[in-house]
């Protein structure tokens, strides 16, 4: 299973101290009653009909009450469910993992500035310590151990490309940990999809998830790592609040807030996220890595499984679909990135998460069936 609660590789890139005052309790949207639930539900308007929903990586026990019949009806209706990854495959897990491993005898310790991997080793230590304190009584209970947890996520760290590494530190805060041990929410749809014996597929192949990631430069890695160190360093020395977190995140999913996260690309752009502290030289190589994330992350993501998408629904016409793609910031990035802790009585290790903003899926489909969003 795995991870959930992470900031968003764009956010974790730029983040950069934007403390946000919102923060809901327990994830529950204020503004609304039950009755009002979110949606994230779009019918593709045919015969039998389709559907594109919109998942989130967290556990699925803090949103799904506030996913409203309808999308569960839909789920339960369809013939066959689509993820962006087949996460029900072995296959998928051992690609994922061997494509976040530097080349064959390269170590860490050999790639990356000697300041950088210090840092990077001791905040590893200070997690690993503190692990058990984070974790809590019902985690416990289903016998998910820190040791087991700490190796599930960063054991062999030392191998694997920095990008990963910087990922996966941004995956080891508290909040992250305590929501570990439960499925997301996709998984826990692909199981469902599994025990249902519904048809399932994928859109994509990890290897098109994961090598986008690998094409960063070096020295935009070495600025994000370092970034993302900067980050925890302040967050353990007690002067810096995580921007985003996963509580605001399930508090958006809830709401059916989709717009001020997703739709709202302009303004949550670069400049917002980095401020004047910022040196120029370094704003410049946070708005490089932003614009080619979102190029290979998002837009050609986008067109990609849009495409694949519509060939489906042509091959299939009498046939009835449920896609179930991210649909929020922390899908804005591929299941492989956050895929990287099991846990024990997940059988199937590794495995996933997901996403495309769901919001731009359908635009990718122009020619074909429109989307028409239904909101109740
Ligand atoms: C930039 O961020 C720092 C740290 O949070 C903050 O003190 C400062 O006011 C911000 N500057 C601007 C121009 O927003
Ligand atoms: C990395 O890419 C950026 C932007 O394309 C470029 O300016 C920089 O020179 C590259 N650095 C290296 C080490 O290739
Ligand atoms: C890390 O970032 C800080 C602050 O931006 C900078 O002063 C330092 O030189 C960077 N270190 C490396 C190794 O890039
Ligand atoms: C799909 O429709 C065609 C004709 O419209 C029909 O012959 C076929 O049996 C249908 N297949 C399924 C799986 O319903």
């Amino acid at each position: 299973m795995v991870h959930p609660g992470w900031v968003c590789l764009l956010q974790s890139l730029l983040l950069l101290a934007r403390a946000r005052q919102s923060r809901g309790p327990a994830g529950a949207c204020p503004l609304r009653g039950k009755s009002e639930l979110n949606s994230f539900l779009w019918t593709i308007k045919r015969d039998p009909p389709s559907y594109f929903f919109g998942t989130i990586h967290v556990p699925y026990t803090r949103v799904w009450d506030f996913i409203p019949e309808n999308s569960k009806k839909a789920f339960q209706q369809s013939h066959v469910v689509y993820f962006e990854l087949d996460l029900t495959d072995p296959y998928t897990i051992s690609a994922l993992t061997s494509c976040q491993l530097l080349p064959q005898g390269e170590n860490l310790q050999d790639v990356l500035p000697r300041d950088i991997y210090r840092r990077l080793k001791r905040h590893l230590e200070y997690v690993k310590l503190m692990m058990p304190s984070w974790m809590t009584p019902d985690q416990r209970g289903k016998g998910l151990y820190a040791d087991y947890l700490f190796n599930a996520i960063a054991g062999n760290w030392e191998r694997k490309r920095p990008v990963w590494v910087m990922l996966m530190v941004n995956s080891l805060t508290e909040v992250d940990i305590k929501s570990r041990g439960v499925p997301v929410l996709d998984l826990y749809l692909a199981q469902e999809a599994e025990r249902l014996r519904k048809q399932t597929g994928a859109v994509e192949k990890v290897e098109e998830q994961c090598h986008p990631l690998n094409g960063l430069n070096f020295s935009q890695v070495i600025f994000a790592l370092n970034q993302t160190l900067l980050q925890q360093e302040s967050l353990r020395a007690g002067s810096f609040q995580i921007p985003y977190t996963t509580e605001d995140l399930i508090k958006h999913y809830n709401c059916g807030d989709l717009s001020s996260i997703i739709f709202n690309h302009d303004t949550s752009q670069v400049p917002n996220f980095i401020n004047a502290t910022l040196p120029a030289h370094e704003r410049i190589t946070a708005q490089e890595i932003d614009s080619y994330f979102r190029q290979e992350l998002i837009y050609k993501r986008n067109e990609r499984m849009g495409r694949r998408v519509k060939d489906l629904l042509e091959e299939y016409p009498n046939r009835s679909f449920f896609f179930a793609f991210g649909a929020v910031p922390p899908t804005l990035l591929p299941v492989s990135v956050s895929s990287m802790a099991t846990s024990r009585w997940n059988p199937s290790p590794g495995a996933m998460d997901d996403s495309v903003p769901l919001a731009q899926t359908p635009a990718a489909l122009t020619s074909s069936p429109t989307p028409s969003c239904s909101h109740y």
